[in-house]
Formats: C-alpha cells, structure tokens, sequence
C-alpha cells in the first residue's frame, strides 16, 4: 500500500514509525513531515491544509490511504475532499468532525447519547453568561466553542476567574469567533484519562489508554501546554474503567453519529476524568492525542497499517490488537521560554546516540535540519519514548536518554509518571 501521512508533529513521526514496519507498505509520503520523518519516509512540501493540492498529489501518486494527524484539517475537511476524489482517508468527515470542532455539538451529541458528562450551558451573550456565573458559583469550567489550539478551556477557582475568562473570550475575543459562543459547565474531579478507539463508523476497537502532563512545570503547575509528556494505560485505567469508558462513551456517541447519517471514522480520542462513579466524559477528540501517540503506538504488537486498512474497508467487527507487556513511557523536550515566547535555532547533539538506548525511540517534533545538524524549531522539539518491562523502567529509561542528549536551550517536566508510581 501506499500510503501519506500529513502532518509535522511527534505524532506523525510516531504514526509514520509504526507504519513503516508494516509488511503491507509500499511507499510512505509524510507531508510536510519533519527531520524525523524524513529518515523514514518521503516528505513531500505540501502542508496540512493544502486540501486541493494533497488531492492532485494523492491522485497522481495512486495514494492508497490518508492519514492525517492533526484535526485541523479534518475539521477543512479533508476527508470529504479526498474521499470524493476515491482516495481512502483514515479520518472523519468535517460533519463528524465536529465533535472536536464544536464543543456545542459534542455535548448535544452526549446527552442525546446518554453519556455521563459534566452538565452544562450553551451561551451566546456575555451578560447572560455572567449571569450565569453569579447564580451557580465557582468551581466552574469556561470553554469557548470552537477551536482554540487547546487554549480555549478556563477551569475557573473563583466567580472573579470565571467572569474574567467570559470577558476575555467572548467581549474580547482573545480566540477570535471561536469564542462567539461559549459552554459553561460543571467542573468534575479525579483522575484524567485519554482513551483512545479506531472506528470504522459503526465499530469501535479500543486502542489504548494514556494520561497526558498537561501542565508546563513539574508538581502541575504553570500554564496548560500541548502536553509535556504520557506514560501508557496509568494504574487508573483499571479494566474496569476501559469497559466503561468503551461501553458509555465511545460505543453510544459512534452509535448516535451513524444514526445522524454522520458516521465516525478514524481514531477517537475520549477525554474522561475517572471519579468516585466512574469515567465521565471531559471532551472528544477527532485524532490521536499528542504526546499520547508516541506513547501508546511503541507498545502495539499488531500491525498498525492493517487495523487502518480494516477500518477504511468497515471490517473492524473481527479485528483485534495486541499489545506488548510492560508500559511506556513519553517526555517531551521542549524549547525554553514554551507555551510562552522561546528561540529557534539552537542546535541538538547526540541524538544518534540517545536513539540507540534500550527501549529507547526519538520522535521529531519541532526539529530542522541544516546539513548534518538538527535544529530546534518549535515549541515542542522533541518526544522522547521509552518503554521497559514495568513504568519504573520506563521512566529510569526514558530521563536516562533525556540527561544524555545534549541540548542547552531544551527543558522538559522532571515528574512524567510520578503520580503512577505512588498510587
Ligand atoms: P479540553 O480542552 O476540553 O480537554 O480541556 C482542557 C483541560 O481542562 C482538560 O484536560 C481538563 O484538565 C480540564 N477540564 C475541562 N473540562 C473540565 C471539567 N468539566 N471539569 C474539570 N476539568 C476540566
Ligand atoms: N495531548 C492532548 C492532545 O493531544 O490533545
């Protein structure tokens, strides 16, 4: 098969990883993809929301299946444009995709579902907003409605937070329309989990769980991030939970969208906070979490392009997936002065090396290459995996890589998976 891949991040590199070993590749095309990717794959200069022009190219090359990475362009609707034009697409239609696109339309579609959520209201004047805020209290969770690149959440301590995130995102505009409206909604406690599923539309094939370290600084503290690193199925992710979080969440929200005639396909990345009574849906995500990808990909037996292949032909009923034993392990390096302002440039040594470790794969993220040298080039650089027979050694594995790459203007979390260890 030939296949393209389209992003630059730490998650593609992952994805094209795991789908290079496949024995049904013919060709891998990443784009743009990044130094990384490169090593692997062909990256072809065309960028994520180059919709038109990854058509015309995926004609031309006879692509038999599109991977895109991030929800971006699934949202523009990449899927839609490709699959119009006969090309197979492992990502949902703009409609479905909207259930990360619209945080309206993802609550509608889980009450109409049944799914255990955080209640919740929908505005779209400021005023009555506050008004809203006064009556119920705080704690209280602000999210604008739209895409906001992960930044459009506020989990409000106090009625003054409250008020200033309604003020900054809807009076302001500080995420521009997708803050025209906004949801407010109950906060809920316990432990996070992403939970992720391959679907074909009508059947979901659970595919491993992460807990992401959302947070810039060590302990959770400092401002929300991309995510600065995952460790592999965390000790809250008990059978259990996953049953549940397959049973209540995923299933019934597939279930609902086909019956809508909005089918999903592609990989579903719930959200959930496990309380006292069990997982509770946070959010949908339309693709692979980012650094949960690099996390969760290393630790796959099966074959990941033939799971792909079985979801884009609607046969995911019969397919199974089997894992390695141990855990794993995902610190992202990122470049100093991230999610605030920081250089580019700086060069990274070692990377040859760290690479060979045990257990030990470097994914690219924000990387350049210039001749032999690679570049920092972003604000999440680099993710580093490892994976080992127990978390403990994943861990030891996985900062023992981080002390040995030489690298003066990167940092990363001191803490990924410290929690697990304790609980
Ligand atoms: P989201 O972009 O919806 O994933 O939200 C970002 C982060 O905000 C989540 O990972 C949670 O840590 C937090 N969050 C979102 N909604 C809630 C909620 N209802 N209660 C508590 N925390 C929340
Ligand atoms: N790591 C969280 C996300 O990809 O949204």
């Amino acid at each position: 098969m030939k296949v393209l891949i389209i992003g630059s991040g730490g998650r593609e590199h992952a994805l094209a990883w795991a789908i290079a070993k496949s024995p049904l590749l013919t060709k891998l095309y990443v784009a743009p993809g990044n130094p990384g990717t490169a090593k692997i794959a062909e990256n072809i200069p065309l960028r994520a929301l180059d919709i038109p022009e990854i058509v015309e190219f995926s004609l031309k090359n006879a692509i038999d299946l599109v991977v895109p990475g991030p929800e971006v362009p699934l949202v523009a609707g990449i899927a839609d444009a490709l699959n119009k034009a006969g090309i197979a697409c492992f990502g949902p239609s703009a409609a479905a995709a909207q259930l990360e696109g619209s945080k309206i339309y993802m609550k509608e579609i889980a009450d109409a579902a049944g799914i255990p959520t955080a209640r919740w209201q929908k505005f779209s004047e400021a005023e009555a907003a506050h008004d809203y805020i006064d009556a119920i209290g705080a704690p209280i969770v602000i999210k604008a409605n739209g895409l906001a690149a992960g930044k459009g959440v506020v989990v409000a301590i106090t009625e003054d937070e409250a008020h200033d995130a309604v003020t900054a995102i809807m009076e302001e505009k500080i995420h521009g329309m997708a803050g025209a409206s906004v949801i407010i909604e109950e906060c809920l406690t316990g432990e996070e989990i992403s939970l992720f599923a391959v679907c074909d539309g009508n059947n979901a094939l659970f595919f491993g769980t992460a807990a992401d370290h959302k947070r810039v600084g060590d302990g959770d503290t400092g401002p929300n991030t991309g995510g600065m690193g995952a460790i592999f199925n965390p000790p809250w992710a008990t059978e259990n939970v996953i049953r549940r979080g397959m049973d209540e969440i995923i299933k019934p929200a597939l279930a609902e969208m086909a019956k809508r005639g909005q089918p999903f396909r592609g990989f579903l990345f719930a959200g959930l906070m496990v309380g006292q009574d069990g997982p509770k849906l946070i959010e949908f995500n339309v693709r692979f979490g980012d650094p949960e990808c690099e996390t969760v990909l290393p630790m796959l037996s099966s074959d990941l392009l033939s799971v792909l292949k079985e979801a884009v032909e609607g046969r995911l009923d019969k397919a199974k997936v089997k894992w390695k034993q141990g855990s794993a392990a995902t610190v992202v390096m990122c470049a100093k002065g991230y999610p605030g302002a920081y250089a580019t440039g700086s060069e990274i040594f070692g990377l040859d090396e760290v690479g060979e470790l045990p257990g030990v794969t470097v994914f690219h993220a924000g990387t350049m290459a210039e001749q032999d040298a690679i570049l920092a080039n972003g604000g999440r650089v680099l993710a580093i995996n490892a994976v080992g027979n127990d978390l403990r050694e994943a861990l030891s594995r996985v900062y023992a890589a981080v002390d040995q790459l030489d690298w003066d203007d990167g940092f990363c979390r001191r803490d990924i998976g410290r929690r697990a260890l304790v609980s």
